[in-house]
C-alpha cells in the first residue's frame, strides 16, 4: 500500500485531499499543530475508509521540526510515495507595520519546511523509482503583492523552486507539482487578516476546499508541473506577463487595497 504524507491537514484544501487519498486506497501520515483536529480526522476517515492513518502532530515553522517529522516517520517504519507540502499561511498589512515573528515563521513554515521535506523524502523516492510530490503555491507567485509582500515573495520561492526540481528529476519516477490556487473557502483568509473585504470579498464566492484539492490532486496523478485552479485565476496569473512589471505591481497594490 502506498503512504501520503499531507502537511496542514488538519483544515482547509489538506483536509479535504485527506479524504481523496483515503478514497483511493492510499495510507496517510497526517500532520499539523492542532493534534484533536488531526485526531477529529483520522476517526473520520476510519469510519469511511480502511486504510491506515498515522497522526503526528507538529510545528513545522519551528527549527530543525521538517527534519524531525522525517526521522519520526522513518521510525515508524514508514514509506512516503506522495509528499503534500500544503501547510502555509499569510499575513497582511504593511511590510514595515508586520511582526518579524510572524514573517519568521511564514519564511520557515513557507519555505523552509517545504524545502526540507523535499530533500528528505525525494532521495528515497528515487531510489524506489516512484513519488509524487505537490507543493502548494498560489496565484500570488506571479507577481509582488503589496500589503502582502512575504507572503507573495515565499509562494514565488515555492513555484520557482518546484518547477526547478521537478525538470531536475525528469526521467527519475519522481515528479513535482506546483498548485496554484487562488482565493479559496478555507480558514486562510481569517488567518491572514483579512477583512471580509479587497480580495476576500464576502459577496464573492470562491471556490470550496474540495474543488481545489480534487483539482490539485489529479495535477498530482498527472504529473503535471504547474497547475491554477480556475479560469480567471489562470488568466490574471499570466496577464502579468504582458505588461511592463511596475504595471503590474501598481495594479496588484489597487486590488489588494481597493
Ligand atoms: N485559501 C486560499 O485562499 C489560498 C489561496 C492560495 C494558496 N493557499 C495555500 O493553500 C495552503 C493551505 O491553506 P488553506 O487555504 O487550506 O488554509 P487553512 O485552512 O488555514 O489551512 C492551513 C493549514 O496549515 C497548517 N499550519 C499552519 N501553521 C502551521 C505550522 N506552524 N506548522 C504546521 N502546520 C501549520 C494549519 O494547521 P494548524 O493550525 O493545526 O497547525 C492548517 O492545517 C497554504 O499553503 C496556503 O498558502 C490558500
Amino acid at each position: 500500500m502506498k503512504t501520503a504524507l499531507i502537511t496542514g491537514a488538519s483544515s482547509g484544501i489538506g483536509r479535504a485531499m485527506s479524504f481523496l487519498f483515503a478514497k483511493d486506497g492510499i495510507g496517510l501520515v497526517i500532520t499539523a499543530r492542532n493534534e484533536s483536529a488531526l485526531i477529529e480526522l483520522q476517526k473520520e476517515i476510519n469510519t469511511q475508509y480502511s486504510v491506515p492513518v498515522t497522526v503526528i502532530a507538529c510545528d513545522l515553522s519551528e527549527t530543525g521540526a521538517a527534519h524531525a517529522l522525517h526521522q519520526n516517520i522513518q521510525s515508524k517504519g514508514i514509506t512516503i510515495d506522495y509528499l503534500i507540502n500544503n501547510a502555509g499561511f499569510g499575513d497582511t498589512g504593511w511590510f514595515v507595520q508586520t511582526q518579524w515573528s510572524k514573517n519568521d515563521q511564514m519564511i520557515q513554515l513557507n519555505i523552509t519546511a517545504l524545502t526540507a521535506l523535499c530533500q528528505c523524502f525525494i532521495p528515497e523516492m528515487k531510489e524506489r523509482k516512484f513519488g509524487r510530490i505537490l507543493n502548494v503555491a498560489s496565484t500570488a507567485a506571479f507577481q509582488p503583492g503589496p500589503t502582502m509582500a512575504v507572503y507573495f515573495a515565499t509562494k514565488s520561492y515555492v513555484l520557482h523552486f518546484s518547477e526547478a526540481i521537478n525538470s531536475e528529476l525528469k526521467g527519475t519516477g519522481v515528479s513535482v507539482t506546483a498548485l496554484c490556487p487562488g482565493p479559496t473557502e478555507t480558514n486562510f483568509a481569517n488567518a491572514a487578516g483579512f477583512k471580509d473585504d479587497g480580495i476576500f470579498d464576502k459577496k464573492q464566492k470562491f471556490p470550496s476546499a474540495e474543488e481545489v484539492a480534487q483539482f490539485g490532486y489529479q495535477a498530482l496523478m498527472d504529473q503535471k508541473s504547474v497547475v491554477i485552479h480556475g479560469l480567471k485565476n489562470y488568466i490574471l496569473a499570466n496577464s502579468g506577463r504582458l505588461f511592463p512589471r511596475n504595471w503590474v505591481v501598481a495594479i496588484t497594490k489597487w486590488m489588494m487595497t481597493k
